[in-house]
């Protein structure tokens, strides 16, 4: 068993533990919190909260994300598989595929991420008010919501700077250099290569674990932006104060929404 194997099985270990209590801290927050709805109910208003462009970027992103974790983690814990299974037809055609598949979107990946890097950079510069929102505990601690921008500070740090930034960047640059060899790296730095790509991979879906909770299940009002593009007024009053001001001084004029459900003798 060469090296690589060995540290890939330590950390496949350790990662088995982090997540296993990422999603139990997912479970307590929502056992304790329960859906954040919008207050006091929605306001069947909407303004634009992501573009077309935006909209196809996060989700070209999101899909790829998701394939490259599944088949990344297929081969981090089917290395940890007994012999007698690893031997097998179906696994090493199965691990053969999976191998491919990574390879096939990494670079594809790679590319969206750096789209999505230079999207967003605009609307994840550092507010005045950002610190704020970590002093109330990002909304958990005080039980009213912190002042935001467009973007809270919680996913500028976490899922952009910390996640897509850094991490991002580490994992998508070793990820290049682990596929494409040829270009006088050392069997060492190969190896830094690949420890950095495992645990960096790890911590990215840690990451956008929690940022998947909290855009789907955990904050009323959230996905449909993304899906749709507008988001509730109340939705952005609630969760974006700052942000609303902004788009009344600029003169945005809600719509009202297309999806509201229209009172019976109206049909
Ligand atoms: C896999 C399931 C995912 C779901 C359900 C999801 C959901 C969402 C939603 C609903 C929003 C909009 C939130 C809002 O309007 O406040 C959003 C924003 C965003 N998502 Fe995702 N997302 C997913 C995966 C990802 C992945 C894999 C990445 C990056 C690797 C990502 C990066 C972002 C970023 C950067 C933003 C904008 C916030 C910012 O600029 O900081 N998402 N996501």
């Amino acid at each position: 068993m060469g090296m690589e194997n060995v540290n890939n099985e330590t950390i496949a270990g350790y990662a088995a533990i982090v997540f296993g209590l990422g999603m139990l801290v997912l479970v307590v927050i929502y056992a304790v919190r329960g859906r954040v709805r919008i207050k006091p109910v929605r306001a069947n208003m909407t303004v634009l909260r992501w573009t077309p462009f935006e909209r196809i970027v996060h989700w070209y992103v999101a899909i790829l994300f998701i394939c490259l974790a599944l088949t990344g983690l297929g081969r981090l814990f089917g290395g940890m598989a007994p012999r007698s299974i690893r031997g097998q037809e179906a696994f090493t055609t199965w691990a053969d595929i999976s191998v491919s598949i990574h390879y096939l979107l990494g670079p594809l990946f790679a590319v969206g991420v750096l789209v999505m890097i230079v999207l967003w950079m605009g609307i994840n510069i550092p507010a005045r008010y950002d610190g704020e929102y970590f002093k109330q505990g990002c909304g958990f601690a005080s039980g009213k919501h912190p002042p935001a921008g467009k973007v809270n500070a919680g996913d500028k740090l976490f899922v952009y700077w910390l996640g897509l930034v850094i991490v991002g960047t580490v994992v998508c640059a070793t990820g290049l250099m682990l596929q494409f060899p040829d270009h006088g790296q050392s069997a060492g730095t190969m190896q830094w290569a690949n420890t950095m790509h495992v645990i960096g991979g790890l911590a990215w879906s840690l990451i956008v674990f929690g940022h998947a909770y909290l855009g789907s299940i955990g904050v009323e009002g959230a996905f449909e932006t993304m899906t749709c593009g507008r988001a509730d007024v109340n939705y952005v009053k609630q969760h974006h104060d700052m942000w609303a001001e902004e788009l009344m001084q600029m003169g945005v004029t809600p719509q009202p929404s297309q999806t509201r459900e229209e009172p019976a003798d109206d049909v």
